[in-house]
């Protein structure tokens, strides 16, 4: 039996989420006990509506990238072919991996040219939900679709009965179907917002889930723009983890604010069949997906809800450095980070970090919002404490934090991974007109 069938049987899923997940068409191969996965990134055709066939890009062929499932602490190797007439990169947004696989051009790798094949080797240390996406010509190969979801099973999986990613995001498509322009000249604003949500690449979906069964759902925002403001009607559910990071005590979902590149996990426990629970955004409440109840394969256990176990994150120190970084809007000149914007780097030229961290020791960040939009500010290679913030959550570990308005927000963690790490605003055309920067750790 190849991986990806054993890693479906062994997280329980039943006929009527398996469907409910994207298309799993992974080429797992049998190389004993190790995680082994191959994407070709290339053109495809799709049709959002009206029969219009426009040209997407994929990973594997269809609009769903496939859903890669690791194991903390095992190592995974996936193959990346690039079929595109132009350069891409895979960047795994969360995971704490070495440097040479962190997928950004230049910084990390070189790009993986048209025609050639790059190995990503590493060894996934925290359990959760991550996600991937290209890290090369990101307004265009993000927008037209390159990005998937990264599952990392806790070393000792936990138990439920099925496990659905919901990847939120917005295409920019017309009326008739076709493309509409992935920038404009409004992108130093908020950015150019799609103008077609879908949950999975399907507009409002039906998503089948197994009746009275524990139910994790991995709900993903990788569009390049909107911030989805999150909630679950008709069930209640609780929150257990954020970007990743199991919560040290759950809670009861509200809502939360999904900002693109980030991720919350729920669990619920799903009503008997034909019932339906609507995941809707936004202060309009705006349906994005229904989840149908359906008929049960077999006896319904009755589980209990897992404590998830932390991850193994370095405890940073009472006695930490600390930083002031601020996010401006810099007229003219664009976004910037600390009145500096980052806009090109090339094989033979990093330009100067934003600061040099050494290896092993404490940090505290201050991050300044100086501007009146939102900005989801993301640091590769590194997971870090929100321990102070002017306006919304604390307490909790992430790989991306969210600025509201002239909001300041304090960060804590241990540099103990060395490399040169992306440090940058995830509404990609803040990122691409300047918000975004590295550091180094050495
Ligand atoms: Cu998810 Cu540098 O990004
Ligand atoms: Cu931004």
């Amino acid at each position: 039996m190849d991986i990806s069938r054993r890693n479906f049987l062994k997280l329980g899923l039943g006929i009527a989420a398996f469907a409910a997940l994207p298309k799993f068409t992974l080429a797992a191969t049998k190389k004993t006990g190790a995680y082994h996965y191959s994407i070709k990134v290339m053109h495809t055709k799709h049709c959002f509506k009206n029969n219009q066939v426009i040209d997407i890009m994929s990973y594997n062929e269809t609009i769903e990238a496939p859903v890669i499932i690791a194991r903390q602490g095992q190592p995974i190797t996936i193959e990346v072919t690039n079929l595109l007439d132009e350069p891409t990169t895979i960047h795994w947004h969360g995971l704490r991996i070495p440097i040479e696989m962190d997928g950004v051009p230049h910084l990390s790798q070189p790009p993986i040219l048209p025609g050639e094949t790059f190995t990503y080797r590493f060894t996934p240390p925290d359990a959760g939900t991550y996600w991937y996406h290209s890290h090369v010509n990101s307004i265009h190969q993000l927008g037209k679709g390159l990005s998937g979801c990264f599952i990392v099973e806790e070393s000792q999986p936990a138990k439920f009965d099925a496990d659905i990613p919901l990847l939120l995001r917005s295409w920019r498509i017309d009326e008739e179907g076709g493309w509409l322009p992935l920038t404009t000249p409004k992108s130093f604003r908020s950015g150019t917002k799609g103008t077609m949500d879908t949950v999975n690449s399907k507009s409002i979906p039906t998503i089948e889930i197994p009746e009275r069964s524990l139910i994790r759902l991995r709900l993903v925002n990788v569009d390049s723009t909107k911030i989805y403001k999150v909630i679950l009607a008709g069930r209640k559910s609780k929150l257990i983890a954020i970007d990743g990071h199991p919560l040290e005590s759950y809670r009861t979902f509200e809502n939360y604010q999904v900002a693109p590149g980030c991720r919350i996990d729920l669990a619920l426990r799903s009503p008997v069949k034909d019932k339906t629970i609507v995941l809707k955004a936004n202060d309009d409440e705006k349906i994005l997906a229904y989840l149908k109840t359906v008929k049960h394969q077999g006896i319904p256990i009755k589980r209990s809800l897992p404590q998830l176990p932390p991850n193994p994150i370095s405890q940073y120190k009472q006695n930490r450095k600390e930083y002031m970084f601020s996010f401006t809007w810099q007229g003219g000149d664009g976004w910037t980070i600390n009145g500096k914007p980052l806009l090109h780097i090339s094989q033979d030229d990093h330009g100067k970090p934003l600061k040099r961290l050494k290896l092993g020791k404490s940090y505290t960040f201050i991050l300044n919002n100086n501007t009146q939009y939102r900005h989801p500010i993301h640091l590769h290679g590194h997971i870090f404490r929100v321990i102070e913030n002017s306006g919304g959550e604390v307490g909790y570990w992430t790989d991306t934090v969210t600025l509201g308005k002239s909001q300041t927000v304090k960060i804590a963690f241990v540099a103990d991974n060395p490399g040169k790490w992306m440090f940058h605003c995830h509404i990609i055309e803040h990122m691409k007109t300047g918000m975004s920067g590295y550091i180094e750790v050495s």
